[in-house]
């Protein structure tokens, strides 16, 4: 099997090779965690923005949308507490001179502990065959449970380290599992500091004047503070949602996993307004609602699982992620937060304004609670893209390289192939490309041998390729290959549309 690192390696090259990210500012030797979307990967992209949209605001009565700005008020930040509390733990090698997240470090050193109780479980698993217990072994096997029993303590230790602000425990932490630097090895660390996230600019034509703004690190304030612009105008009743879509911006200390971390990214954040008191019946609604929407694209379920947080952010009473197995592991693919009052309050406080609801049957004024979604819509696209890629051993013993994408995300849905570029057969294949291109984002391909056409359009994502040959003159069929299975069908060209429907249909992936 290739090593983790070689398919890291392969998805972030498949992905400038055929027009899906490529370093930003590239022939400038590119900028640090700052990436750009080729003509592949902005339409990946926007099929998964809109994917997730569909699902949150098409399909609900009680969510709406909203596209707030980028630059907000700078009171905004104070009253959000990101101006004291959106800080990362920082330590620095003093060999190496090479700067981490402290509780990244120790996270890590968590997972491998998680790593070596998943491997003694695999064991099992083959050495017992179907009697196994997989629950009653993880209770008792005595060297799983001392792995997961020290992986809690670890994370349990770090997270209150954190809460109460206490980084010298956090340095004690490092030390005391001996964790080094992941690229030299030296065990020389500095002390653990607070490093604010957020990326400063300014508002105005001369310095003197200049107002200090923030680039907004998240999108969820700019619901926040329209909260009752909306549900005045929208007439919208507890519990309801808003939903935005929308770039946030993060200084990151440490950002070299592609675009898992980056300094300039995309969220799709939901903030659903309920009534006090109901917020866990609502966050365990969303817990579960967001998982299943990542299942329904199909890409396997032993590849998530949640994380609940022991360290909660300064505005959450609870608080999950949607792991992600990832080329390098589990990680944060989405957090659920139960935010409180907390933000709401705070925005009252600074500026003034009531942001309350008016329960018509109660005849009272509350502040809702609220319960945020927040998936990061480029971590999702590297979610999607790594797990899709793939190198397939054939019958014949060759190896095709292909890009298994969940066909209602596929940037490309179909590729109208002529067979020869002569004989009236691209003259065909281009009134069945007209057609077709009213209704989808569809390719036309001439060049090179048919199997070489087929072999670009697996590694392009492509699911269906149609090919229209000699026989299309007469009998008015078209073969229809499958990326997935490679089995080939004739079919009548008054059947394509359908078909391509059928296969990337949003209603059809959304209900499975
Ligand atoms: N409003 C809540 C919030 O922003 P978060 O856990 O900091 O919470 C939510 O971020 C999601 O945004 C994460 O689960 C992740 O998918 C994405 N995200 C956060 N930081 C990111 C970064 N530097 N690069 C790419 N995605 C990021």
């Amino acid at each position: 099997m290739a090593k983790q690192e070689d398919i890291f390696k392969k998805v972030i090259s498949h992905a400038k090779e055929y027009g899906y990210i490529f370093s930003s500012s590239e022939i400038y030797d590119g900028l640090s965690a700052v990436y750009d979307y080729g003509h592949n990967g902005v339409e990946l992209k926007k099929n998964l923005r809109d994917y997730w949209w569909q699902s949150m605001v098409q399909m609900h009565q009680n969510i709406v949308g909203l596209d707030a700005a980028i630059l907000m008020h700078p009171t905004t930040w104070k009253a959000s507490g990101h101006v004291d509390a959106f800080n990362d733990p920082l330590i620095d090698n003093k060999t190496s001179k090479k700067r981490y997240r402290a509780d990244v470090l120790i996270e890590d050193y968590a997972e491998k502990l998680q790593q070596k109780a998943n491997k003694e479980i695999t064991k099992a698993k083959k050495r017992f065959g179907d009697s196994f217990d997989e629950a009653q072994f993880i209770a008792t096997n005595p060297r799983v449970v001392k792995y997961l029993e020290e992986k809690k303590a670890i994370l349990k230790r770090m997270g209150q380290s954190l809460e109460k602000e206490d980084l010298a425990d956090v340095k004690a932490l490092i030390e005391e599992l001996g964790i080094a630097d992941p690229e030299t090895g030296s065990k020389e660390w500095t002390d653990v500091r607070q490093f604010n996230l957020m990326f400063g600019t300014k508002l105005g034509a001369s310095a003197e004047n200049a107002t200090d703004l923030y680039l907004r690190p998240e999108t969820a304030q700019g619901i926040f503070v329209n909260f009752l612009n909306v549900q005045k105008t929208g007439r919208m009743k507890i519990p309801f949602g808003i939903a935005q879509t929308g770039k946030a911006f993060r200084n990151e200390i440490v950002a070299r996993q592609f675009i898992f971390r980056m300094r300039e990214f995309e969220q799709m954040e939901m903030q659903y307004f309920v009534q006090p008191g109901e917020e866990m019946k609502w966050y365990e609604y969303w817990k579960q609602t967001r998982l299943n929407w990542h299942l329904s694209l199909g890409l396997g379920k032993e590849n998530y699982r949640y994380h609940d947080h022991d360290k909660l952010a300064h505005y959450a009473n609870a608080a999950a992620d949607i792991e992600f197995n990832f080329p390098f592991g589990f990680k944060e693919l989405e957090g659920i937060h139960s935010r409180t009052d907390f933000d709401l309050k705070a925005h009252e406080e600074h500026s003034g304004k009531k942001l309350q609801f008016f329960d018509p049957e109660k005849k009272e004024n509350y502040v809702p609670y609220v319960v945020e979604t927040s998936v990061g819509l480029d971590r999702l696209f590297l979610a999607v893209f790594s797990k899709s890629l793939m190198d397939e051993q054939l019958e014949d013993g060759s190896i095709r390289t292909v890009l298994k994408l969940p066909a209602v995300v596929a940037p490309v849905k179909a590729a109208i192939l002529p067979l020869v570029k002569k004989d009236g057969l691209p003259e065909v294949a281009n009134t069945i490309f007209d057609d077709l291109k009213w209704d989808f984002n569809i390719t036309y391909d001439e060049k090179d041998a048919i199997g070489r056409r087929y072999r670009r359009q697996d590694a392009n994502g492509t699911p269906l390729c149609f090919t229209i040959d000699h026989d299309t003159l007469t009998d008015n069929q078209v073969t229809v290959r499958d990326r997935d299975t490679m089995q080939q069908e004739r079919i009548p060209i008054n059947e394509i549309k359908l078909k391509v429907q059928e296969k990337v249909a949003v209603k059809h992936w959304l209900k499975r």
